[in-house]
């Protein structure tokens, strides 16, 4: 199936590792040109750098935290003015914050959100003007299982995901207009870098991490990145407000 990737302008956040990082390499191979942001400027150079390799001036690394509104405007300048124009934005990036709710100060509440929903909120905003000179776009957003699962000890993790999907919904309807699309993905039981550390060791916080599904073993990252690439193509150009489970049959509903 050939996907039209090429030469299409992709930022991906949470690219130096996981999913993100199997996305940017799933989009280079399409010949897409790919910018990496994500928060550790060391992880991000060498992801940048790795993927280098073999895309050579495709990838371009930014090391931003999702939730400085001055990086991510230095985000889309620099992509801009790199590569000239955004056609996908993958909001993969999150650092996982569980905390229960009865633990949290007032504070430590607003702060829940400031790297998921308000990167992805931020980073919308700022590339959809792009989008719509063009009338062509594709935005995927990351929500994940806790969405559907709410649970007060994990009621970070959980009301991110929930208003992801929100935002997408409402966003689709909105943008369909100017033909820029928007989906949702919820992965579950992937075993990215911190989820196979999760899985092995214990900490002072948390038990080993069972995962559970009807596959009976855990997904990798390159088990999302095909489905991403796919919705960030033209073949997904009917697919818009739709929220994709990615979980091994985990979710026990329909
Ligand atoms: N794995 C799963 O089973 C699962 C389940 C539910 C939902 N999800 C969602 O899927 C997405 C990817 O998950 P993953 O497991 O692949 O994650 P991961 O391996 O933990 O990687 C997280 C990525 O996000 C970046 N990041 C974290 N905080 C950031 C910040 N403030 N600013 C910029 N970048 C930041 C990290 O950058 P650094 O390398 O610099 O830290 C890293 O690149 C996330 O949205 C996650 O919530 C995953």
């Amino acid at each position: 199936m050939k996907l039209g990737l090429d030469g299409k302008v992709a930022i991906i956040t949470g690219a130096s590792r996981g999913i993100g990082f199997a996305c940017a390499n799933e989009f280079l191979e399409e010949g897409a040109k790919v910018v990496l942001v994500s928060q550790d400027a060391g992880r991000n150079v060498a992801a940048a750098k790795s993927l280098a390799a073999t895309a050579g001036d495709r990838v371009l690394g930014i090391a931003a935290d999702l939730a400085d509104r001055a990086a991510m405007d230095d985000v889309v300048a620099r992509t801009l003015k790199t590569f000239g124009r955004i056609d996908i934005l993958v909001n993969c990036g999150a650092a996982v914050i569980d905390d229960d709710f009865f633990n949290l100060s007032d504070d430590g509440f607003d702060a829940l959100f400031e790297n998921k929903l308000n990167g992805t909120a931020g980073l919308i905003r700022r590339v959809v003007p792009n989008m719509r000179e063009r009338k062509w776009g594709r935005i995927i957003n990351f929500s994940g299982g806790a969405a559907r699962t709410p649970k007060s000890a994990r009621i970070g993790v959980g009301l991110n995901n929930a208003a992801v999907l929100t935002l997408t919904k409402a966003l689709a309807t909105e943008l369909a207009k100017d033909n820029i699309l928007v989906n949702a993905i919820l992965p579950q039981g992937i075993a990215s870098e911190r989820l196979a550390q999760a899985m092995t060791t214990a900490t002072a916080d948390a038990p080993v991490r069972k995962v559970t599904n009807p596959l009976g073993r855990a997904g990798t990252s390159e088990e999302v990145s095909g489905l991403i690439a796919f919705l960030a193509s033209e073949r997904a150009s009917f697919i818009t407000g739709a929220a994709f489970t990615v979980d091994g049959g985990a979710y026990p509903s329909i």
